[in-house]
């Protein structure tokens, strides 16, 4: 094993254009995790864009891009293990065995699946259904202890959690008789980490729904391969009221809109709200957002056109993701002999010497 403390594992789904959200929420922490006595890999998780139909030819550049902007917002990829879920086995042979720990109550009661299925539950992919078990398999294929994710996966880590308390119990003799840790279980309690001024990013057209690739208005969203143009352009159009900002982050309570853009300065800066309302409370929004384009031009623009870059060729983003599958699957293959023997399955066993 790596000579790590801990074990960072994160995904992030190639379903089309990456946005601020994206950015703030999850990517740029990705980055500050690497800081950490830690061992981190950061997932492009294509199994999990296929519950919902992806268009082929576009989902190959959708992997590429996500992979992309890692690199492109300060991902090492020789520190990290950067790489997309599909290259590595491991995680649907753990999704399968985990498909007969989870239990049908856990999974009915999964808000995500409600949302995304819509009225018409019956036509949802059984994938859709069984999303949060891959995911739990994402996690504890590499047994991570520390999961940086945004508010909304809070309920499929809790799930996660269930899944290795329950593998833990129902297994626990085997466990114990193939010499693994009969105190703790095998599997680890992972530990969420949701957080930061900007764990949620709102529309800038509405500071009450979240940003988003689907909104149907593009001036909802930065997305992060917007020019400066645009993204001046965007910030300046986004929805305000009519008051100054205040001075106290009390003050941006039933106040939405305000409320997001204050979060996505202190995010773009690394400040809290508060160091923010220092430095405008009082201000008008007029001066707030030439501050605030100032800020997201200087922090994004340079991010997006690397992004072009990298784009541009392929080569160097698969000879990373190959890279990156190979590391991966060096920590979860013996993960996944060790569940094998746990379950009672026969392993294969070599037949002819490696020469
Ligand atoms: N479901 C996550 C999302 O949509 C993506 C994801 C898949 C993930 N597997 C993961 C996140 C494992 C953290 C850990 O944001």
């Amino acid at each position: 094993m790596s000579a790590f403390k801990e074990l960072v594992f994160s995904g992030v789904q190639p379903t089309g254009n990456l946005h601020l959200g994206n950015y703030l929420g999850a990517i740029k922490r990705f980055v500050e995790m690497q800081a950490r006595d830690a061992q981190c890999l950061y997932c492009v998780v294509d199994m999990h864009a296929i519950t919902l139909w992806q268009d082929p030819a576009a989902l190959k550049g959708q992997i590429r891009e996500v992979t992309a902007a890692f690199l492109a917002a300060g991902i090492d990829p020789k520190r990290s293990i950067v790489f997309n879920q599909s290259q590595v086995p491991q995680h649907a042979e753990l999704a399968w065995i985990f498909n007969c720990v989870a239990r049908l109550g856990w999974l009915n009661r999964m808000t995500q699946f409600k949302d995304k299925a819509g009225k018409d539950r019956e036509n949802a992919s059984v994938g859709l259904y069984a999303y949060p078990v891959l995911m739990a398999a994402d996690i504890l294929a590499y047994r991570a202890t520390h999961v940086p994710v945004g508010e909304d996966q809070k309920q499929h880590l809790e799930l996660t959690r269930d899944i290795a308390q329950k593998f833990n119990n129902d297994f626990s003799d085997s466990i114990a008789a193939h010499g693994h840790d009969a105190g703790d279980g095998f599997f680890p309690v992972t530990e969420p980490l949701i957080g930061g001024p900007a764990a949620r990013v709102m529309s800038l057209r509405d500071g009450t729904k979240k940003m988003s690739k689907s909104d149907a208005s593009d001036n909802s969203r930065i997305n992060l391969t917007d020019d400066a143009d645009a993204i001046a352009a965007k910030v300046r159009k986004a929805k305000t009221d009519p008051d100054a900002l205040p001075s106290e982050v009390a003050g941006l309570s039933g106040r939405p809109e305000a409320d997001n853009l204050v979060g996505i300065f202190a995010a773009l800066k690394d400040v809290s709200r508060e160091d923010v309302l220092r430095d405008y409370g009082g201000a008008q929004f007029s001066a707030f957002k030439g501050a605030l384009v100032e800020l997201a031009v200087e922090t994004l623009a340079p991010l997006g056109a690397e992004m072009k870059r990298l784009v541009a060729d392929p080569a160097e983003i698969d000879a990373v993701l190959a890279d990156g599958a190979e590391r991966a699957e060096a920590i979860a293959a013996p993960t996944l002999d060790a569940v094998k023997d746990i379950v009672g399955f026969v392993r294969r066993t070599r037949l002819h010497a490696v020469r």
